[in-house]
């Protein structure tokens, strides 16, 4: 929505149609709206031109903080909680689970992410019924929490790029993935499509 230099942004339901910024705060602090809005729609400024990084959770200081700025996005668009992957968070459980970021750059800026962590609860998921169960099993398998992509690079195969990459670096196949659910607006198209309505593994976050 550019008019000239202008930009015009939508409020809904008390918070910007795009990026999720509360209407409220935006109408006190436009500058920093508009300052987020930027950053959800092109990404956050990355130190590689491109490529995937994966950064662990008890890693890395500096690189975690790129995650946690590119969480910070999908939590005001949806509204998650992310303790998941959070700096308050226990290092000693992302380090049972495993808790691994994978942040993919393009053009200078990460344009994508993703949570990963290794769980042994899941189960199917019924796309007609909406339905889940879930059960122990001996083995681990890789579970998505979350997966992004800034708002102006979206329909462009830069989740489908990520999946490939995870299921790469875990090597598994399709459906051997764990998704986290509730599946979000956007996430339940995009993983029928993934998945072509085919039985899917859930689990929890
Ligand atoms: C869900 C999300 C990660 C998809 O990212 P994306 O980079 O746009 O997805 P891709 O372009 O790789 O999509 C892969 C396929 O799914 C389809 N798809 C993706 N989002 C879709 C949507 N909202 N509606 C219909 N189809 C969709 C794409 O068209 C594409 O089909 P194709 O491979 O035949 O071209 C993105 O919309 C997003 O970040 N949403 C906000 C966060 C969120 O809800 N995450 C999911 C939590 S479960
Ligand atoms: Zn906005």
């Amino acid at each position: 929505m550019l008019q000239g230099k202008q930009v015009l942004y939508k409020y809904e339901h008390g918070s910007c149609v795009e990026c999720g910024f509360s209407a409220n705060q935006a109408e006190y602090e436009p500058r920093m709206h508009r300052r987020f809005h930027e950053i959800w729609r092109l990404g956050v400024k990355a130190p590689i031109e491109s490529g995937t990084i994966l950064v662990p959770a008890w890693g890395n200081s500096r690189l975690v903080k790129y995650v946690y700025n590119m969480a910070r996005l999908a939590q005001e668009e949806n509204g998650y909680d992310f303790s998941s992957f959070s700096p308050r968070s226990d290092r000693d459980g992302w380090k049972r689970y495993k808790t691994m970021a994978f942040l993919k750059a393009m053009g200078g800026r990460f344009v994508g992410y993703a949570v990963v962590r290794m769980t042994s609860t899941f189960g199917n998921y019924n796309w007609q019924e909406g339905k889940v169960s879930y059960e122990e099993h001996n083995q681990r398998l890789p579970l998505v929490g979350m997966i992004f992509t800034c708002g102006s690079k979206r329909r462009k195969r830069i989740a489908r790029s990520m999946v490939t990459d995870i299921l790469n670096h875990y090597r598994v196949g399709l459906q051997d993935l764990v998704w986290a659910v509730p599946f979000s607006e956007d996430g339940n198209p995009f993983l029928k499509r993934l998945y072509n309505e085919e039985t899917i593994k859930v689990g929890y976050v």
